[in-house]
């Protein structure tokens, strides 16, 4: 349970950026007002609350902000924080400033943070916000819909060239160490191959005899979307077009996946979960996350949401391969 009534909530975005991010901080921001909260947005996460870099906001100050990408409060990834005293610290402006909920809108680096702030008394809630879609309790993170879309239109592109070179193309998608993106655009582009930290089992002999079978049956390219916790792509390319005679490219896709406009979906479930988040401060409670789980907005427990493990669906990766016949 929150540990006292509700009269200010801070909110700040914190590790990776992600379209549909400001959606999420328009909803907690013009739900909590509506409420009668004062709301206080803080800059650049976790560094910007130890700075003190703390403003009030108000429901023009969210105006236009729906439809932009990136976070229009700014992120930060803070090694301070990590530390006893940085989060001490961070407690400390927050109380200075009246702040005594929290509303944190990040991956589960920011869930542990939150976690922290919880420890120092501070009502806290969790919004999921990651392009990498790798937090267990949640079927929906914020972001991972546009940038799986952005993903996948580059990869069109790429595909048509290749095609047209009867190449072998390589394209590396972000995900840190999940191959969530990977396996979605292996899927939605029609790759011959994904290569994922889940499954990949480095057997190059392999993918190299599959590419040899895949031009022998008349497909004119061979596209490997390769997850960032694989990497090398720009190796493994040269390697394949050795051992293969097949002209062979690489493409990492990189920052372009966390910028632009958000989806619709992005728009519409960030601005559920802000509100949601809201309404769970108002109710009380703290320290949880709240999530989208089998078809439902809900919430966890922030320490029960992070011992949850995520695996990815062998069913997906089958269907990729059984795909690319
Ligand atoms: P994400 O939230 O996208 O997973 P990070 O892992 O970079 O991104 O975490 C964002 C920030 O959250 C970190 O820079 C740090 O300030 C804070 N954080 C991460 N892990 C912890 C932790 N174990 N304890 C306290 N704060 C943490
Ligand atoms: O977590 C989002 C993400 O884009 C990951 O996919 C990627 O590994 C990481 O952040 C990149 O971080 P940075 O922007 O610090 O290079």
């Amino acid at each position: 349970m929150a540990k006292k009534e509700i009269k200010t909530i801070g909110v700040l975005t914190s590790g990776g950026d992600a379209p549909g991010m400001n959606a999420a901080i328009r909803a907690v921001s013009r739900q909590a007002i509506g409420k009668g909260y004062k709301v206080m947005g803080i800059m650049r996460g976790y560094s910007g609350l130890i700075a003190g870099d703390i403003k009030q906001l108000h429901p023009r100050d969210l105006s236009d902000s729906i439809q932009k990408g990136g976070t229009i409060l700014g992120t930060a990834r803070s090694m301070e924080f990590k530390t006893p005293e940085g989060q001490k610290k961070a407690a400390k402006v927050c109380r200075d400033n009246g702040i005594d909920s929290l509303v944190v809108i990040g991956g589960d680096g920011s869930f542990k943070g939150a976690q922290k702030m919880s420890d120092q008394g501070i009502n806290v809630v969790a919004i999921p916000g990651t392009i990498d879609l790798d937090i267990a309790c949640t079927d929906y993170t914020i972001g991972f819909d546009t940038a799986v879309n952005t993903a996948m239109d580059a990869i069109d592109k790429v595909k048509d060239t290749s095609s047209s070179h009867q190449r072998c193309s390589i394209i590396e998608v972000m995900g840190r160490h999940a191959g969530y993106i990977a396996l979605w655009c292996g899927i939605a582009n029609g790759a011959e191959d994904i290569l994922i930290p889940e499954t990949y089992d480095y057997d190059e002999q392999r993918l190299v005899d599959n590419i040899i079978d895949t031009f022998s049956r008349g497909k004119r390219h061979h596209l490997i979307i390769n997850a960032e916790g694989i990497g090398h792509s720009a190796s493994l390319a040269r390697r394949i077009e050795a051992a293969t005679g097949i002209e062979t490219r690489a493409t990492i896709l990189g920052h372009m996946q966390r910028g632009g406009s958000p989806s619709c979906k992005d728009r519409m479930y960030a601005s559920i979960m802000g509100a949601y988040a809201v309404d769970l401060l108002t109710e009380g409670k703290t320290n949880r996350v709240v999530a989208y789980k089998n078809g439902e907005f809900t919430d966890f427990d922030i320490d029960e949401a992070l011992a949850m493990e995520k695996s990815i669906s062998e069913f997906e990766v089958q269907v990729c391969k059984n795909m690319s016949i």
